[in-house]
């Protein structure tokens, strides 16, 4: 198993390629910071407020939500805690219908798991036929992610419910919701019904707190109890804690930045159909485009002036393909204008 090859630390350009808000965090959160006393980061950070203020927005109990340190610790916790075989036992098995976010390979592996790769269909739609086909006995964690990354792709949520229905018990199905926001869907609501979904949810992409690290794992309190136990006691610092809860008072920021994405979508699709690209239509804040061989040349034309996109040519299924942040429409604008430059000099 190779092991994840974290992307450079460029932060000297215009950082396209990790799906972040390029426009930052709200003002409002900068306050927050700044208010911060020096007694609240001498002490462990108390989790009640925060944990309430995220359940409000979510639209769920208390008890159902697990901050984490971003939603990758989550993620982690979740392998360690449902695919790490009991000694003597049989290894367990994880399901990833691909393209995926490449952290549940790791995470699999990390855990002792047993990573079963479903094949990408054409146009990246969820392969469920395949997908419940590879379910097994061993089957301990089904990893989803609606809408997808690489692709921004959706997916039906009543596959979700038929995947859910169909894995063994003491299996969970986890719908990773990174870029819920978006897509304006979630799986949240079906909660009550599915006790052996995990849904999990971050602050680093719509709320641009990725450099401060909180996400959260929502679902029934027994069925997260062993993640739980993952997870470091005090993993979310203070700076966090307070962050996520002014975000969270600032859903106008939101708003304007979700606005923002759509337009930016809108640009680049134009861009591409110009520049004879294809596309996925995504329902994220990234777009995946087809460069065929001019992937190599669009890439680098692009790196060397300062706009950072990412290469997904090796993911399953992805062959030719780059994936684009499409946040803030000045961003977008400067990157369509990059890669026209680029696409024509190399003409
Ligand atoms: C699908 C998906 N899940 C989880 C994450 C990680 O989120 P966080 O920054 O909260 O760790 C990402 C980040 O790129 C992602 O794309």
């Amino acid at each position: 198993m190779s092991h994840y090859q974290k992307p450079p630390e460029l932060y000297d350009g215009l950082r396209l390629h990790q799906n972040e808000n390029t426009g930052g965090c709200s003002p409002k959160v900068l306050a927050a910071l700044g208010a911060l006393r020096p007694d609240q980061i001498g002490f462990y950070p108390p989790y009640a407020a925060a944990t309430e203020a995220v359940a409000h927005y979510l639209g769920v109990a208390q008890e159902q939500v697990t901050l984490a340190n971003g939603l990758d610790e989550g993620i982690m916790a979740l392998a360690v805690a449902y695919l790490r075989a009991s000694i003597g036992g049989p290894q367990l098995e994880a399901i990833v219908p691909e393209p995926a976010f490449e952290i549940f390979r790791f995470d699999t592996a990390v855990a002792g798991g047993k990573l079963v790769q479903v094949v990408p269909r054409a146009g990246f739609a969820l392969p469920l036929v395949e997908g419940l086909a590879a379910v097994t006995p061993r089957t301990r964690v089904v990893f989803l992610t609606n809408p997808n990354n690489p692709t921004g792709v959706g997916m039906p949520l009543d596959a979700i419910r038929t995947i859910a229905r169909r894995v063994p018990a003491g299996a969970v199905v986890f719908v990773d919701e990174a870029y819920a926001e978006f897509a304006g869907e979630s799986f949240i609501p079906e909660l009550e019904a599915f006790a052996n979904v995990i849904v999990g949810r971050t602050f680093s992409k719509a709320f641009g707190l990725a450099g401060l690290r909180i996400g959260c794992l929502v679902g029934a309190p027994d069925t997260m109890y062993p993640i739980r136990q993952a997870i470091p006691v005090y993993s979310v610092n203070i700076a966090a804690v307070a962050a996520v809860q002014a975000a969270l008072g600032d859903l106008d920021y939101l708003r304007r930045y979700l606005a923002e994405v759509a337009e930016s979508k809108q640009l680049l699709y134009a861009a591409c159909d110009r520049l004879g690209l294809t596309y996925f239509p995504s329902r994220s804040n990234f777009v995946l485009v087809c460069a065929g061989d001019r992937i190599d040349a669009l890439v680098k034309g692009a790196f060397d002036r300062g706009v950072y996109l990412r290469d997904r040519s090796t993911e399953p299924g992805c062959a030719g393909c780059l994936r684009i942040a499409t946040g803030v429409v000045e961003h977008t604008r400067r990157a369509v204008a990059v890669m026209e430059e680029v696409l024509c000099a190399a003409r």
